[in-house]
């Protein structure tokens, strides 16, 4: 719920267990409060002025505000706050100042859509509304209005600001963030996820420092080495309880997530477009929309935090036909047989899969072009006869006899040097004229920027998915950018390039999920390096990492946990000895891994054993039954091997009635103790069967004490799946 108490310019955003409050002073948006719910009254008592920051710019002669000491909503460069701004223009004289005051409020039903970016969403009957506060600065005439979305349910605000020229001569922004707060303490940690390719989103957790914390990227992509999102715990934070703040933004691109710890003890969080490299002309008349931010805070600790993100996620972000419900069990072709297959290589594999259980064979890379190798061939999305000589048709009818779907792998944002596509349009790639262009992994990027290249990319998808034969796609994206420029823009417009090629990107995606609703379409780059909000808005699931290890996986999945849903998190059994790292696992350590959300096969099922065969199909069974869980259950994290010799977790259905929990080694010392997993979230005046070996426990016991585990091997585990006793 959203009020505004006009008498002391007061706005207070309300959810079912959090307040966010504002007010207007001066004609400056100050923020006043973000936490625990408070009862609607005058909280300007916590906004204390102090008199400090002597050394700072006061306005109006000496006599005005200092706002440098000041917690601003949305800061502006230029008038004496010296900290990280929000906002940055380069005006038509030259100078970099802005200066935004307090115009007017409104507050709607609902939320609106946000023009050409992907967003959360609310339907009618959601508890949705939305704050709009424009502020003006008087000088140039540029407007500025901040979007609050408050879902009460969910305990999320989400917010983004849309930037006017209201002016008469274009100005430049070099910096419109989405959203800053300012925490008037810092005495935070500050968790954010590192990583690389096959190491994604890694945990890392650090005191806040008096000065700049950023976790970004310029890469072209959200990356692999920083997720977009930032958290501020209290230094006590754990799993389950103690103050967190966390935002996340629903975008692709480039980002900055910074956490600055200030002169005077204070904390400013801001969370945008990564303003290096950034610059957007606005002609007078034109507004710039930029990207959402998600706020979460949660008491609850960090598991309390990432449930919130988790069922925002998957009620409020993903769409389409398998937003909360399972996926089909798959089996991917690359780590079966790389680029070495052909027409019976894929008939042999999908039957054998279909016959164990499994619901869709996924062709990875090499079925088009002359693509035996990734030298040669993006962009010639036409199938391989030498390798398909009856193109899919003849495996598309195998499978779908059997009770199978057929996917497809894509990487249409990309085109090699080596195609028939660069040689008719050598100028349709990012770069500069007269400078070289750089590959990566022998590939330049498409200029998505262009309509036509847009276009052309949604044409090669949608004539594939008009035959009908296709029922899935996974949508890969294999480097980071150089050399940003496109052929069609001037000068002057090179800084809105990659923010472009973004609009054009969902300018795509939004065109083909709506044309072909019934595709599930997997997002992947090298592995998880798009792993963010803006591909989740179009396509429900992500190939979490090109490291299918199972003991790799669990630092990655947990780390990704901290923001994502399961559901949101493709995971494969894959072959042991494993392809990256040579670990020999168990395959139902592997399954019990892989059992994500998003559940596959990467290896060849030909070639398994009668008695793994037996297992593939006892558990393709169990995912079927219990993969609605999965998707939509509250995620406890209960061991990690960041910090122990064993990572655990447990699911447990909306309802309570069925968990699904899972213990790992992953190194076994002589004489272990007496190994107990503890689990959460369950009915604790209930009874529970353990399905798989019958015995019942009490919920207080599996709260309390907890399931017996066995620390028998290295890379042993176990599953047990209970159900409430009725
Ligand atoms: C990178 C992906 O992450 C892999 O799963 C695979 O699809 C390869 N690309 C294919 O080139």
């Amino acid at each position: 719920m959203i009020t505004f108490n006009e008498h002391i310019m007061q706005f207070q955003l309300d959810t079912a267990h959090t307040s966010y409050v504002m007010r207007v002073k001066e004609g400056f948006l100050e923020h006043v409060y973000w936490g625990a719910l408070l009862d609607t009254g005058d909280h300007s008592y916590m906004r204390r002025e102090q008199g400090r920051a002597s050394f700072s710019p006061h306005l109006e002669g000496c006599r005005g505000p200092i706002l440098d000491d000041i917690p601003l909503e949305y800061p502006c460069f230029g008038r004496g706050d010296l900290r990280t701004p929000a906002l940055e223009v380069l005006n038509p004289d030259g100078s970099d100042i802005a200066d935004l005051r307090y115009v007017s409020r409104k507050i709607i039903n609902g939320k609106p859509v946000l023009n050409g970016l992907p967003a959360f969403y609310a339907e009618e009957g959601d508890r949705v509304q939305t704050l709009c506060i424009k502020l003006r600065d008087s000088f140039s005439a540029l407007e500025c209005d901040l979007y609050y979305s408050v879902y009460e349910d969910l305990d999320l605000v989400t917010r983004h600001a849309e930037i006017s020229n209201c002016g008469a001569q274009a100005l430049t922004l070099i910096g419109a963030a989405s959203a800053c707060v300012d925490l008037d303490r810092c005495d935070f940690d500050v968790i954010s996820n590192y990583g690389t390719h096959e190491k994604e989103r890694m945990i890392e957790r650090t005191p806040l420092v008096h000065g700049k914390m950023e976790f970004a990227s310029r890469r072209g992509s959200s990356g692999h080495v920083h997720n977009p999102f930032i958290i501020l715990a209290s230094r006590s934070a754990d799993e389950d309880k103690g103050e967190v703040y966390a935002v996340t933004l629903v975008y692709s691109g480039c980002h900055s997530m910074s956490a600055e710890g200030g002169q005077y003890d204070t904390c400013r969080v801001v969370a945008g477009i990564n303003p290096d490299g950034f610059r957007w002309q606005l002609s007078p008349g034109e507004t710039f929309v930029t990207p959402e931010a998600a706020l979460v805070y949660s008491a609850q600790g960090l598991g309390g935090m990432s449930r919130t993100f988790h069922r925002a996620i998957n009620d409020c972000l993903i769409r389409g036909k398998y937003r909360n419900r399972r996926r089909p069990v798959l089996l991917n072709s690359w780590e079966a047989c790389y680029f070495g297959f052909d027409e019976s290589k894929l008939m042999q594999i999908g039957a054998c899969a279909a016959d164990l259980g499994m619901e869709m064979l996924v062709i990875d890379d090499g079925w088009f072009g002359v693509r035996n190798n990734d030298t040669t061939s993006l962009g010639d999305w036409y199938i391989n006869r030498a390798k398909l000589p009856n193109g899919f048709d003849n495996i598309h009818k195998m499978l779908h006899e059997k009770g199978c779907g057929l996917g497809i792998w894509f990487e249409p944002e990309m085109i090699s040097p080596n195609s028939d596509l660069y040689r008719a349009h050598p100028d349709w790639c990012l770069h500069v004229a007269g400078r070289p262009r750089s590959e990566g992994r022998h590939q330049l990027m498409l200029d998505l920027s262009r309509q036509d290249v847009c276009d052309h990319i949604y044409e090669s998808l949608a004539s594939l998915l008009r035959t009908g034969t296709v029922d899935y796609i996974k949508w890969d994206f294999n480097r980071n950018a150089a050399e940003v420029g496109s052929a069609l823009l001037p000068p002057e417009k090179q800084g809105e390039v990659l923010h472009r090629y973004y609009l054009g990107l969902y300018s795509v995606l939004e065109r083909l999920v709506t044309d072909f609703p019934d595709v599930l379409f997997e997002s992947c780059s090298g592995g998880g390096g798009r792993y963010d909000c803006g591909m989740l808005y179009y396509m429900p699931q992500t190939w979490t990492s090109d490291n299918s290890d199972a003991i790799e996986r669990l630092k990655i999945q947990y780390g990704t946990s901290l923001i994502y849903p399961l559901s949101s998190m493709t995971g494969h059994v894959s072959a042991s000895p494993n392809h990256q790292t040579g670990h020999v696992t168990p395959l139902n350590t592997r399954f019990n891994v892989a059992l994500t959300g998003s559940f596959g096969y990467e290896l060849d099922p030909t070639k398994l054993s009668d008695e793994e065969k037996k297992f593939v199909t006892e558990t393709a069974a169990i995912y079927k039954k219990y993969g609605d869980t999965l998707v939509n259950g509250d995620h406890y994290r209960l061991r990690s091997n960041y910090t122990e010799d064993c990572a655990a977790w447990c699911t447990v259905s909306p309802d309570r009635s069925v968990c699904i929990a899972v213990y790992v080694n992953t190194h076994v010392r002589v004489y272990p103790r007496n190994e107990h997993l503890v689990l959460k979230g369950l009915d604790e005046n209930a009874y529970y069967r353990d399905t798989l070996e019958g015995k019942v426990y009490s919920g207080k016991q599996l709260m309390g004490y907890g399931v017996a585990v066995d620390r028998n091997y290295e890379y042993s585990s176990a599953m047990w799946i209970l159900e409430k006793v009725k």
